[in-house]
């Protein structure tokens, strides 16, 4: 069903759906991705795992609406955001709906605001919120992620980890129904992985559709329902995460083992009874 949330407002039957969809970049023989089909319910936490090169970025880009609108290439197939072709919206209309996150935060900021306060309010107030609301977001936001002391510092001269936090809460600031994050805490050390986990769990928990592409297992482990593995652009599992994440196919699909499965293989290879350690870790 088709619907138009605005600012803030959720639609109940939204979903981010793609149907048969493969990517070629420009130049390339071969497409990235490949007849891919996926689709997210309201709410919904989705990991992407997979080796390096695997497609998890394009993956990404296209399910933003982004490729090829930003990046030259082929598509075929379709991509869906609340029931419309993500072909036929207008670049304002996708941002009102879908936030990304780039594998490299610094390409994420706008590069034109002077404190890292604009820059998170700069969202919103792009997406036409009124003043006390973009000033209202800004600080939960900047709150939800620990980093109101990061409010006056100047966006251009933060630490990589730093960069990340910015460019995730301008994305918690516009408050998008769907959003894509690509290794969003790449650059992120424990506690900061853990306050961006907790903001994700309350943005789905408020109905945000989220897809995930991370190497954290763990993090995925913790965070989503549902995990996808890309392998050479193509889906080769789509199921349950705890299904997914123990399968001890994956490390050799190039997806690093989560702590407890890790643990678990470990003690097994020793010969330790491994229903203790069940116990211990559910
Ligand atoms: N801008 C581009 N132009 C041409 N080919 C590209 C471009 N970006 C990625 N590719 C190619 O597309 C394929 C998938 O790359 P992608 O970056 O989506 O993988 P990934 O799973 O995100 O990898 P990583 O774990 O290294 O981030 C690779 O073969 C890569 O070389
Ligand atoms: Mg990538």
């Amino acid at each position: 069903m088709a619907c138009s949330p605005g600012f803030h407002e959720t639609c109940a039957n939204t979903v981010l759906s793609l149907r048969g969809v493969s990517y070629r970049y420009a130049g390339a023989t071969d497409p990235a991705i490949r007849e891919v089909d996926l689709t997210m319910q309201d709410g919904e936490l989705l990991g992407v795992v997979g080796a390096s090169e695997a497609g998890k970025s394009t993956l990404c880009l296209v399910a933003a609406g982004l490729a090829p609108r930003t990046i030259r290439g082929s598509l075929s197939g379709s991509v869906h955001l609340d029931g419309d072709d993500a072909a036929t919206l207008q670049m304002h209309e996708l941002a009102a709906r879908i936030g990304i996150c780039f594998q490299r935060p610094w390409t994420q900021l706008s590069g034109v605001c002077e404190t890292v306060f604009e820059e998170v309010a700069f969202g919103p107030m792009n997406l036409g919120a009124p003043r006390d609301e973009t000033l209202a977001r800004t600080e939960e936001a900047l709150t939800a992620l620990a980093i109101t002391d990061l409010a006056p510092r100047d966006p251009a001269r933060l630490s990589g980890g730093q960069m990340q936090l910015v460019a995730i809460c301008g994305l918690l600031a516009m408050g998008p129904a769907h959003l894509v994050l690509d290794e969003p805490t790449a650059q992120l050390d424990p506690a900061g992985t853990r306050l961006v986990a907790d903001a994700l769990a309350r943005l789905a928990a408020n109905g945000a559709s989220i897809l995930i592409a991370e190497q954290k297992t763990d993090l995925l482990a913790a965070l989503c329902s549902r995990i996808i593995v890309l392998q050479a652009g193509r889906v080769i599992r789509d199921g349950p995460t705890v299904e997914v994440l123990t399968d001890p196919e994956l490390p050799r699909q190039g997806v690093p083992e989560t702590s407890a499965g890790r643990l678990r293989r470990l003690a097994t290879e020793a010969g330790i009874a491994t229903e203790l350690l069940d116990q211990a870790l559910d």
